[in-house]
């Protein structure tokens, strides 16, 4: 495959450069403040064959100059534009307009062979009606005002804005100040896949026209967009998601909803999402989620709830998610009451696991049960002070393992039973007084063992067993003699950390 590419790549250099004495002649010379580019187009969707396209990238001080701009092209070079780049200067408020009525908006008729518009840091305040209507062939639009820079200012739309944009694939609106949209806007994107409004003011979803329940499964409504994948309204202002508001993206695979308001969620939110896979809901303020909320989200493989307030997970909630990957649910409020048994039941292929600063007092024996795939748990920044034995015991392929921050007193035989490919052990400030020698044991394979900031008297028994051991704190604790057989059989052994203890007695062999 990257052979291939190479190929591609190369013939398509030589072509260039064949076809630059021709082409190029007529090409290269640029209106005042902008530049030709041909670029190899590689992210042709559908695995369609790379392509040359020709930009032409500007820098005006409003989108009105386009139009003078564009007289000094000839229809030749006109017509060959691919994709076309404007961006307004930000220095000055100088106001864009894309009224096709002013001076400007003309030039669009003539860019019949335009994919991809990108317009940046053009102060715009409004989008008519179908302005962009005659570029049948758009598949990409990024407008990007960034109108927040200028409080005042906001992008409003025509409800026929997008009209016409039949193939339009991308709709980038990310940076526009925009507060709200006209119900089904993009209803008329008919292939749609990649939208994205992050950084906007949107307080409501059900304004986006991404339902069809109507009144009901009687009475569906108008189904828009069904084909969407990727859907990113991060960083706006969502107060609450509504009962099937989202319904007809039966294609939607990636929902980002990080870093809104969220503090509830209705019970059927995501009813109609079967082919969700990634979902962000991290930096909200949820509180608490409802017990049906993943019921037709099967397919997710990721999600983050981190940085809420959630207190309590509901019995079962996850359960049936046997495709879920990665689950960070840290910098929550969770206790143990809502962390035990049978929580994560199912989940196995679950790799990554975190549920660092939270409340978590207690891991009971069975938390983790069947959690065969998992490589990555951190538990990180609770209140942990028992772990019971053989709780991490299932996890024959946890790699990392992070108990830092919490209130640890002992390390018991059984605690770290059978973790055989545990790479890092993590129990840094703890206060840990003592260590079973056989703790250690089973670890055949670890390289770092954090135990800085604890209580140890004793440098801990059964070291020597950890043959790849590469790094080791025990800074910060009230050791006070290492003896000759302190570190005995640590060959590979890089950093030995031993600040901040009590140390006398050094035996003289004991770092031969
Ligand atoms: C367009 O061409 C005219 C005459 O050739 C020239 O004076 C003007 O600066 C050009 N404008 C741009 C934007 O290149
Ligand atoms: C949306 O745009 C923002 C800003 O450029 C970008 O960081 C983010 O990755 C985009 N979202 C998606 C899902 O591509
Ligand atoms: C989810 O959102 C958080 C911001 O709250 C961000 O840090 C993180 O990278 C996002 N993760 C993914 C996979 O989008
Ligand atoms: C956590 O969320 C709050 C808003 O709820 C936000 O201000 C803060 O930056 C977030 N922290 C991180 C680390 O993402
Ligand atoms: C180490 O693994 C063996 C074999 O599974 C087991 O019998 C033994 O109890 C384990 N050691 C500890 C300290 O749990
Ligand atoms: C440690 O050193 C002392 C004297 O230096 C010696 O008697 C003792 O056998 C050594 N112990 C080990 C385990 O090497
Ligand atoms: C140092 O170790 C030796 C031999 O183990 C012991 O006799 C001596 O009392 C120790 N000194 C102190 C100050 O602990």
């Amino acid at each position: 495959m990257q052979f291939l590419k190479l190929v591609v790549l190369l013939v398509a250099l030589v072509t260039v450069t064949v076809a630059r004495s021709s082409l190029m002649n007529r090409m290269d010379v640029a209106p005042r403040g902008c530049k030709w580019q041909r670029v190899l187009d590689e992210t042709g969707e559908d695995e369609a064959p790379a392509t040359v396209t020709t930009v032409l990238s500007c820098k005006l001080k409003t989108i009105g100059g386009t139009d003078t701009l564009m007289r000094n092209l000839s229809s030749y070079q006109i017509e060959r534009i691919n994709s076309l780049r404007l961006e307004c200067s930000d220095i000055l408020f100088f106001e864009s307009s894309l009224e096709a009525n002013q001076h400007s908006g003309a030039f669009l008729g003539s860019l019949r062979r335009l994919r991809d518009l990108k317009i940046e840091y053009c102060k715009i305040k409004y989008v008519p009606s179908m302005v962009l209507a005659t570029l049948r062939d758009l598949r990409s639009l990024s407008l990007r005002t960034h109108n927040t820079d200028w409080s005042a200012m906001n992008l409003e739309f025509h409800p026929e804005s997008f009209r016409g944009l039949t193939e339009l694939k991308r709709l980038d609106l990310a940076d526009n100040n925009i507060w709200s949209l006209p119900t089904d806007v993009f209803c008329p994107l008919f292939s749609l896949r990649h939208l994205n409004l992050t950084r906007n003011r949107l307080t409501d979803v059900s304004q986006l026209g991404f339902s069809d329940w109507g009144n009901g499964p009687t009475a569906p409504g108008k189904a828009c967009n069904t084909g969407l994948e990727v859907l990113d309204l991060s960083h706006n202002d969502l107060l609450a998601l509504p009962d099937n508001g989202l319904s007809s993206l039966r294609s939607l695979s990636v929902l980002m909803l990080q870093d809104n308001l969220l503090t509830a969620l209705a019970d059927r939110s995501f009813v109609g999402l079967g082919s969700l896979k990634v979902l962000n809901m991290s930096s909200n303020k949820l509180v608490a989620l409802p017990p049906e909320t993943f019921q037709s989200t099967r397919e997710l493989r990721q999600i983050y709830l981190q940085n809420n307030s959630l207190s309590v997970l509901a019995p079962g909630m996850l359960e049936g998610l046997d495709r879920l990957e990665i689950l960070d649910l840290s910098y929550n409020e969770l206790t143990s009451e809502w962390v035990k048994r049978n929580t994560f039941a199912g989940m196995k292929r679950l790799v990554v696991l975190e549920i660092a600063h939270n409340a978590l007092t207690k891991i009971d024996r069975h938390v983790f049960r069947e959690l065969y795939s998992l490589q990555i748990l951190n538990l990180e920044a609770n209140q942990i002070e028992s772990i019971a034995d053989n709780a991490f015991s299932d996890l024959k392929n946890l790699v990392a393992l992070t108990l830092s921050h919490n209130r640890l007193k002992r390390i018991e035989q059984h605690h770290f039973s059978e973790l055989y490919v545990l790479n890092q052990l993590y129990i840094e400030s703890n206060m840990i007084e003592s260590m079973h020698g056989r703790a250690l044991e089973n670890l055949t394979n670890l390289n770092d063992l954090n135990l800085n900031d604890n209580r140890l008297t004793e440098i801990p028994e059964g070291l020597g067993k950890l043959r790849f051991l590469k790094s080791l704190d025990l800074g910060k604790n009230r050791i006070s003699a290492v003896s000759n057989a302190s570190f005995e059989g640590l060959e590979q052994l890089l950093g030995l950390r031993l600040v901040e203890n009590r140390i006398t007695n050094i035996s003289r062999d004991a770092f031969v």
